[in-house]
């Protein structure tokens, strides 16, 4: 029952199963790093009802795309330019009723968005019990990334177990008080949804543009960056890969309207960049695991970068994925146009040195965040 562009409100509570575990995503990452779970638990029969926001809309359909799930309801929020106080109240609102009327066991959020914080927040007012996964990630910084580091925070507040994809992260929330017994590290299941899309053979039109330059991948999306920040970080960008003749850059501009201005002002005319509509995670993953270099301020390429090995120029100031820096694969290079120029430069002039950023790791582990998820909610379901 997935209704497209439907609303919550015509629907039929009563065709709906009570006392399922509640799934709730709303972001494209969100939809990439539950569906693995989601697969997990409807083969082993957990009841599951999952609910998007559609906190996203166009980039949320592709990305369940490689993994077979469908929500089996959209609450279909999403409006142009939509702000944080909207999409929160919108969803706490929604959700609330959701819940009265199917009466989850638990529910199960993701991360940092919007979607994670609302979803929460309602569960929490109804005495519901919220599993957060991917819980524990911290920059230190309430305002940076803006909002997610608040909602991370406040999720873990409210969270009845938490899902830690790394000793760091577990540390993290010990260090707030969590309960030693409260936290499972279990590794981060972007890991696993990588299991579901790279392919050795892959092939595709926009991966033969490439026409076997070195490939570099660009992504960006932050809220807490200005227009005018993000048209100087572009124009660096350019500036570098312009200088190369044996180098080509895929950019899959996301739908955020600030990132579209600011991309086609800043690159317009470029011919060294390829700017694309959103990717599905099948090319985009493909084309991550054969690029040179990847220049982001995405949370979850971060990840995925560190496990194929993808040298990985981060603009942003500040990164809540340290492991990714430590195992040498990523480097935080800020947000001025002029230093993410020398940060390519350098490593577009230095196979050397790129090529020792090289090095596949497993600080997000090997996969089986799912497998090690599954198997605690069936304790979880059992103790409370
Ligand atoms: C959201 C999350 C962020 C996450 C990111 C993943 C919040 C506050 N932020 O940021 O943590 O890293 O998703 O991409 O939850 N839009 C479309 N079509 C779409 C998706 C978005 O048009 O399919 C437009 C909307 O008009 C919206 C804008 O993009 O106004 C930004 O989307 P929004 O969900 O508000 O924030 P993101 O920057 O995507
Ligand atoms: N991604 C994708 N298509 C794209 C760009 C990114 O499928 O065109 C995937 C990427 O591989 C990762 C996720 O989307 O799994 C990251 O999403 P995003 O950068 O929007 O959010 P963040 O991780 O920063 O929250």
């Amino acid at each position: 029952m997935f209704l497209e562009g439907g609303s919550m409100r015509r629907l039929n509570f009563d065709k709906m199963p009570k006392g399922a575990i509640l799934g709730v995503i709303g972001t494209r990452p969100e939809a990439i790093k539950m569906s693995p779970l989601f697969v997990k638990m409807r083969k082993a029969n957990l009841p599951l009802f999952i609910c998007s926001t559609g906190q996203h809309r166009d980039m949320l359909e592709d990305a369940f795309s490689p993994f077979g799930i469908f929500p089996d309801l959209s609450l279909d929020i999403m409006k142009e330019n939509q702000s944080l106080s909207y999409i929160t109240s919108k969803i706490l609102t929604d959700l609330s009723e959701l819940i009265d009327n199917i009466s989850p066991v638990a529910l199960l959020v993701h991360g940092d968005t919007s979607t994670a914080f609302s979803a929460a927040l309602a569960a929490f007012f109804k005495g519901v019990k919220v599993f957060h996964i991917e819980a524990g990630l911290r920059t230190g910084d309430l305002t940076n990334p803006l909002p997610e580091e608040f909602n991370r925070r406040a999720i873990a507040l409210m969270a009845k177990h938490h899902f830690a994809p790394t000793v760091r992260a577990r540390d993290s929330l010990l260090a707030e008080g969590v309960k030693e017994c409260d936290v499972t590290v279990v590794g981060n299941t972007a890991i696993d949804a990588l299991a579901y899309t790279v392919r050795e053979d892959y092939s595709s039109e926009l991966y033969d543009l490439a026409g076997g330059k070195r490939l570099i991948i660009v992504t960006a999306h932050r809220r807490e960056v200005s227009e005018e920040e993000l048209y100087s970080m572009l124009l660096g960008i350019r500036s570098a890969v312009e200088r190369y003749e044996d180098v080509i850059t895929i950019f899959p501009v996301h739908r955020s309207p600030r990132v579209r201005k600011s991309a086609e002002n800043a690159l317009c005319g470029c011919k060294k960049i390829i700017l694309t509509e959103p990717l599905s995670p099948f090319d985009f993953h493909n084309l991550l695991s054969k690029a040179y270099l990847a220049v982001t301020d995405s949370g979850g390429i971060q990840e995925e970068a560190a496990y194929l090995g993808v040298p990985t120029l981060v603009i942003r100031e500040k990164t809540e994925r340290r492991e990714a820096v430590e195992a040498g694969t990523v480097k935080v290079c800020g947000t001025h146009g002029a230093e993410i120029y020398m940060e390519i430069k350098r490593l577009l002039d230095s196979p050397l040195i790129r090529n020792e950023m090289a090095k596949p790791s497993d600080a997000y582990g090997g996969g089986d965040a799912c497998e090690k998820i599954l198997e605690k909610l069936h304790d979880l379901l059992k103790i409370y």
